[in-house]
């Protein structure tokens, strides 16, 4: 059987230069996989490749047995709702003038999945599923904390019920005090929704508690 994410012989180049250089590996359904290393070995840019924000030059990519490289635009907005992101800065990745509860609405109306008489419980039972009184709702980005933040950004990333999560370093701009907090609502939505995770870090001990499994990445490569 298929995997639910196939990576295969990956490259990304930068000018001449290699910042993934061949990388291979799978993410099953409902695993969660952690991608570690060093600052600089490649780690965002084959995120980045995953979730086609960029081309890669060799390679392939598959979501579900779709080859994602090649996809079309129309085809490829179709998947989106199906694998989604969090990011390391989650006051970056919120905008500063709309309410929470806008912003974890977002994806839905993106993807015409949302409704007035269902969207406004989704948006709190999103809120109530990442530890948030949906309350917080109302608030602007720069009301709430770090910790609260970066809650909002997995919220939002689970809107749309994805199969696959890709975390680009989602503890790593985060006080250490509420880091723990953070890692343990990871697993906990592992145990409870079952979503695909592709869990990327510079921190080991971090992705070692949370992930079933863990590759290390060194100069673009993966080492063995
Ligand atoms: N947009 C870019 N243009 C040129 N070089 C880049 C770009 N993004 C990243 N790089 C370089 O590619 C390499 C891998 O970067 P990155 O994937 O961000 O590593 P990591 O996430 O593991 O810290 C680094 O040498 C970095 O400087
Ligand atoms: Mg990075």
């Amino acid at each position: 059987m298929n995997a639910l994410l196939q990576v295969r012989d990956l490259v990304v180049r930068y000018g001449a230069r290699r910042a993934v250089d061949g990388v291979s590996f799978d993410v099953a359904a409902g695993e969660t996989v952690g991608l570690v290393g060093p600052s600089g070995c490649g780690k965002s840019t084959t995120a980045a490749a995953v979730l086609r924000l960029l081309r890669p030059a060799a390679g392939s990519v598959r979501f579900d047995g779709t080859e994602l490289t090649t996809l079309g635009a129309s085809a490829l907005r179709a998947l989106r709702p199906r694998f989604q992101t969090v990011f390391q800065d989650p006051y970056a990745a919120l905008s500063p003038r709309r309410r929470v509860r806008d912003q974890i609405a977002e994806p839905l109306r993106i993807h015409g999945l949302w409704s007035r008489a269902d969207g406004p419980p989704r948006v709190a039972e999103l809120l109530d599923r990442v530890g948030l009184d949906p309350a917080l709702g109302e608030r602007l980005p720069h009301e709430l904390s770090g910790g609260q933040a970066q809650r909002v950004g997995i919220a939002r990333a689970l809107a749309t019920r994805p199969e696959l999560l890709v975390l680009d370093e989602p503890t790593s701009a985060l006080d250490p005090s509420v880091r723990a907090g953070i890692l343990n609502l990871l697993m906990d939505l592992q145990d409870t929704l079952g979503v695909g995770t592709l869990f990327i870090s510079h921190d080991r001990a971090a992705v070692r508690h949370v992930c079933d499994r863990v590759l290390t990445m060194r100069e673009g490569r993966l080492t063995a």
